[in-house]
């Protein structure tokens, strides 16, 4: 027979899961329940204890116990396919705790650094050494995400004097707003899956208006592209001739089974500002990024970055401090990083047996190609409708691109499914009109 305690438990538990009580709903008193149950007021205490444990209940003194949460009211929105097997989420729950629980002084004895915590700056430092970015401590700058960092620098003025920005087209939509909201002065240059153009990029920095230049040398989004070293010397190189700066977006840097140098690594002159963020190797909703700044730009930063929040969550920096230093991160990203070269065999797998013919790049899970113009036809294209045209990732559509981002193996299937009940086959490569 299940004792009263037992019963006061289940019954209350079954209520505030079935939603009968919901979030703050008051449970009934002690003396309500010890009567509703035939027995003493401590087996009623022991039980709301219990549900207190469980965090279910919580108490208001002089007043009763409250329903905390409803456990099945919470929206379990699915975790995309590239994050199931992601370890981040388990165990920085665990530096979070340990951020809150035993080791909070921080919390109340900082004195506001906006560059970030002093024990996380230190970890990232010895990250971006491990990816070929040399920076003085002093340099870095811990922001709330790539977006707070990419905001403040369409924000400053610039040692050059100078006022247009320059984009690659196509480019990461997040920039696309930014420019288009603040309607902020720009220009594109042509990016595709053979580079850009080195002669139409020196023109452009020749003309005396660009300020900076905005690319992602790295697995670009949405191409999936990366420059060659030589591509990337030169664009350094015109960048120190022409006094004009470069923000190297580097977003994908811990996945990069190439281990590239990037841009910052071949800068002698200070015109690069190298920005890393977390979203990819942790998760998108952490918000944390770090930029390294040329020192001429430091002091203007870090007065914009003050105005807009002062410090960056310092919770969160101190637990992603934790996670760097134990080794978590780094096991994380080997992990992520065994995953998506599974996916991407498999990937590779699957367009070999089709005979795929249309360009395509492989991005971690994500296979990217390239559509001939014999595709853009409206029937096709509907069917299309769901996935990722990467045409919005474009300014302006000079640049005559669709591409289509096949996210993972459902969408590469459908894809192919529909390619093979067209007739004739699209397949052809001389369709391929660029
Ligand atoms: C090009 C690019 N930069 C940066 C990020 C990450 O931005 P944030 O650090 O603001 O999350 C992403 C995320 O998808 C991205 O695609």
């Amino acid at each position: 027979m299940t004792s009263k305690y037992k019963q006061i438990v289940e019954d209350i538990r079954d209520q505030i899961a079935s939603g009968q009580l919901a979030t703050s709903d008051k449970l009934p008193s002690i003396r309500q329940l010890s009567k509703q149950y035939a027995c003493n007021t401590d087996t009623v205490q022991k039980a709301l204890m219990e549900l207190r444990h469980l965090h279910l209940i919580y108490p208001i003194a002089k007043s009763g116990y409250y329903v905390l949460e409803t456990p099945e009211k919470k929206i379990e929105l699915p975790l995309p396919e590239s994050d199931i097997a992601n370890l981040a989420y388990e165990d920085f729950k665990l530096c979070l705790n340990e951020s809150l629980i035993g080791r909070e002084s921080y919390l109340f004895n900082y004195y506001h650094q906006q560059e970030g915590l002093e024990e996380l700056l230190h970890e990232v430092q010895k990250l971006l050494i491990a990816s070929d970015v040399y920076s003085k401590i002093d340099q870095l700058v811990i922001t709330t995400g790539t977006q707070q960092a990419l905001y403040i620098l369409s924000q400053m003025t610039f040692p050059n004097g100078r006022a247009e920005i320059l984009l690659e087209e196509p480019t990461y939509p997040r920039m696309i707003e930014l420019v288009k909201h603040l309607k902020l002065p720009y220009q594109t240059i042509k990016r595709d899956w053979e580079g850009i153009n080195l002669k139409k990029l020196e023109q452009l920095f020749q003309s005396g208006n660009i300020k900076w230049f905005y690319t992602m040398p790295r697995l670009h989004n949405p191409l999936g592209h990366s420059y060659s070293s030589s591509e990337k010397k030169a664009i350094v190189s015109l960048a120190q001739r022409y006094d004009v700066y470069l923000i190297e977006d580097d977003y994908l840097v811990d996945f990069d089974s190439k281990h590239q140098a990037p841009l910052h690594y071949f800068d002698t002159s200070q015109h690069v500002i190298y920005i890393k963020s977390f979203s990819a190797a942790i998760f998108p909703g952490l918000r944390l990024a770090t930029v390294v700044l040329p020192p001429l730009l430091l002091k203007d930063f870090l007065a914009h970055k003050q105005v807009m929040d002062y410090d960056t969550n310092l919770i969160l920096q101190k637990a992603l401090a934790l996670y760097i230093k134990n080794g978590m991160f780094s096991k994380n990203v080997a992990s992520l990083k065994r995953q998506f070269l599974a996916n991407q065999a498999q990937n590779q797998k699957i367009l070999n047996a089709n005979h795929f013919q249309l360009p395509y790049q492989l991005l971690n899970q994500q296979v990217i190609v390239k559509l001939p113009q014999t595709l853009l036809t409206k029937p096709f294209t509907k069917q299309l409708e769901g996935m990722d045209r990467l045409v919005a990732n474009q300014l302006s559509h000079r640049a005559n691109l669709d591409v289509i981002r096949l996210k993972d193996k459902k969408e590469l299937h459908h894809f192919l499914t529909l390619l093979e009940s067209m007739t004739p086959s699209p397949l052809n490569a001389k369709d391929f009109a660029d």
